[in-house]
């Protein structure tokens, strides 16, 4: 059988840019990011995925910064909202499969117990509403697509909650972190690593597949359980637990954000490690 060439999108991103590391040993993957494929232009995606034909895209492309989109509605929106709608729509064209990544911010946070793929959605931000939409917009379509949820992505490379803290730690003798908010942080390798096991799994396989999943490590933890773990235990910097209330943001953020993963596990056979595992995996890894 032929394999399929992939198109990633966001490739400079955390998980972008792992996937496109993990699959081009075995694929023939095109790799773009905003400086060659700018989601936020639609004639450009449609020229982008016509003149690949991939088999399999990825759009591993986000507008992600949370507060920004308070001001920047519109950005958010078309590259969230209408361009996954857009890859979709190409993807049902070529009988390719589209791979999307959307967020737990697509909740309110109001419950305490693991939210399902059936969950009431009701964001309570500007980036939540768009990657609402985003899904949406490809459901709409009807192509085949899997869509996987996911939360608190972090990774050794750019601005993230791993990398600031590492800088502030190196730099203060005490952090201040929030702890009322829970969630579980996820690894990009690990959500590149999944993806990239089930495009093994060959185009038919996700095809009978397509549908909404929840892809997240397990376990759960605040803010302040993730800043302590990546500190790790010695006696600097000290991390002190403050509320939301205490440090406020533009973007509003739900309280509670894990994601039960029974469906993708049942589905795909295989779960993402516990987010402490993932984390020393992490850290082990250096770069
Ligand atoms: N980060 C999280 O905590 C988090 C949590 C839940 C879900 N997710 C979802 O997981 C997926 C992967 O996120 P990530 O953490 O890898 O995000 P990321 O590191 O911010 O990467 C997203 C990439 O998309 C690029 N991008 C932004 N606007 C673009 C445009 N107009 N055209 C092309 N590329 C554009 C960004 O480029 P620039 O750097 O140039 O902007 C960046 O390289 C996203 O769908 C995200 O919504 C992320």
């Amino acid at each position: 059988m032929q394999r399929p060439t992939i198109l990633v999108t966001g490739a400079a991103g955390q998980v972008g840019f792992e996937l496109a590391r993990l699959l081009a040993p075995h694929f023939d993957v095109v790799a773009t990011e905003r400086a060659t494929l700018d989601l936020a232009n639609p004639d450009a995606i449609v020229a982008a995925v016509r003149g690949v034909r991939p088999g399999v895209i990825v759009n591993a492309g986000a507008y992600t910064a949370v507060d920004r989109a308070e001001d920047e509605r519109a950005l958010a929106h078309a590259v969230n909202a209408k361009a996954p709608g857009v890859l979709a729509e190409e993807a049902r064209r070529l009988g390719a499969v589209l791979i999307h990544y959307s967020t737990d911010y697509v909740f309110d946070g109001t419950r305490t117990s693991p939210y399902d793929e059936d969950a009431p959605t009701a964001p309570l931000n500007v980036y939540g509403m768009s990657k609402l939409e985003g899904e949406r917009a490809i459901a709409a379509v009807g192509a085949n697509a899997l869509v996987f949820r996911t939360s608190w992505v972090y990774g050794t490379r750019g601005r993230n909650f791993l990398t600031t803290i590492r800088r502030l730690a190196a730099e203060r003798d005490e952090i201040r972190i929030v702890a009322d908010q829970r969630g579980v942080p996820n690894w990009c390798r690990e959500l590149a690593g999944a993806t990239t096991r089930i495009i093994a799994g060959g185009v038919p396989a996700m095809a009978e597949r397509a549908g909404l999943y929840h892809l997240s490590s397990t376990g759960d933890a605040s803010w302040c359980d993730f800043a302590r773990a990546i500190v790790g235990g010695g006696a600097k910097p000290r991390v002190v637990a403050i509320t939301t209330a205490e440090y406020p943001l533009p973007a509003k953020r739900p309280a509670y954000g894990v994601l039960a993963t029974s469906k993708f596990e049942a589905t795909f056979g295989f779960a993402l490690p516990d987010w402490r595992d993932a984390l020393a995996r992490c850290n082990a890894d250096g770069e």
